[in-house]
């Protein structure tokens, strides 16, 4: 039997379970309707990712991202999902500065936005908001190597762990998440090598993202995957759709129609008498 079952709502301990038996597939998504085709496709956790800055408002990293914004996405994306474990992810210095801060905003990820979890970025510096927010009993994913967050610190979007000390870091960070209490940890673009040693050294599930094939699971961002970002294509992602130029080409389809006149037509609109527009009114 499937450790992470098609026709059930999954929970924690399933993912946790999941490790080395069955790989965990898991997705960034940010609104109800694109949450609900994911979650019927069995995409095994669902991401509201702090990157909704960069996907969905244009900005140049996930910096801008707010409290209010990422419950109100989380919300979205709880109300549309009926299988798959939502994880809300805590914004930058929502859980950085002050343990009990770190706990009132991620209890607002399960009370207000319906998440089962939250994930934070960063190794042994964060734990005490970690150890905090765990001791709430507030599901934790942990995020080493590449965290987006901290990228004026790494000198821009690289990968991190390719000298000896680095990966040293980056391994001691996860097994400290782990130690704590974290239920999985994504590793984000970090050599292959380096994301199968802290696989095989944690008893948690790993999410590769740019980490390549050893790691328990895959994550990627929806837009990437869907071919929504046109600009921006990592090496690591796999392009499964390329819904820019559906959605370009249906555009264009819907613009000749209107000045052609072809649209509506009259099966497109309603008709009848004025005395029941009137009543419609
Ligand atoms: O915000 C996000 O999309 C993420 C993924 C890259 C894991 O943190």
């Amino acid at each position: 039997m499937s450790v992470l079952p098609e026709s059930e709502s999954l929970s924690i301990p399933q993912i946790v379970a999941a490790k080395g038996r069955e790989k965990i597939a898991m997705l960034t998504v940010y609104d109800a309707p694109s949450a609900a085709l994911l979650d019927e496709a069995g995409i095994d956790i669902l991401l509201v990712g702090d990157s909704v800055e960069m996907t969905v408002y244009g900005q140049p990293s996930t910096l801008t991202a707010t409290m209010d914004t990422m419950i109100r996405h989380t919300r979205a994306v709880s109300r549309a999902v009926k299988r798959a474990v939502v994880v809300g992810d805590m914004p930058f210095l929502s859980y950085q500065a002050e343990p009990a801060r770190a706990v009132e905003n991620a209890g607002r990820f399960l009370a207000d936005g319906g998440a089962a979890a939250v994930k934070v970025e960063g190794g042994r510096r964060i734990l005490p908001a970690v150890e905090a927010i765990l001791a709430a009993d507030i599901p934790v994913m942990g995020h080493v190597g590449l965290t987006p967050q901290s990228y004026r610190k790494f000198g821009g979007f690289k990968v991190q762990g390719r000298e000896a000390d680095s990966a040293r870091e980056i391994v001691e960070d996860a097994q400290a998440l782990a130690s704590a209490g974290c239920f999985a940890i994504v590793l984000e673009c970090v050599p292959e090598t380096l994301a199968a040693e802290i696989t095989s050294k944690v008893p948690v599930p790993t999410l590769g993202i740019g980490a390549g094939l050893h790691c328990d699971g895959q994550v990627l961002v929806f837009h990437d995957v869907v071919g929504l970002t046109r600009d921006l294509r990592p090496k690591f992602v796999r392009r499964y759709a390329d819904l820019s130029t559906v959605i370009g080409d249906a555009a264009r389809a819907f613009a000749k129609d209107v000045k052609s006149g072809d649209f509506p037509s009259r099966e497109e609109s309603f008709t009848g008498s004025k005395p029941t527009l009137r009543r419609v009114h």
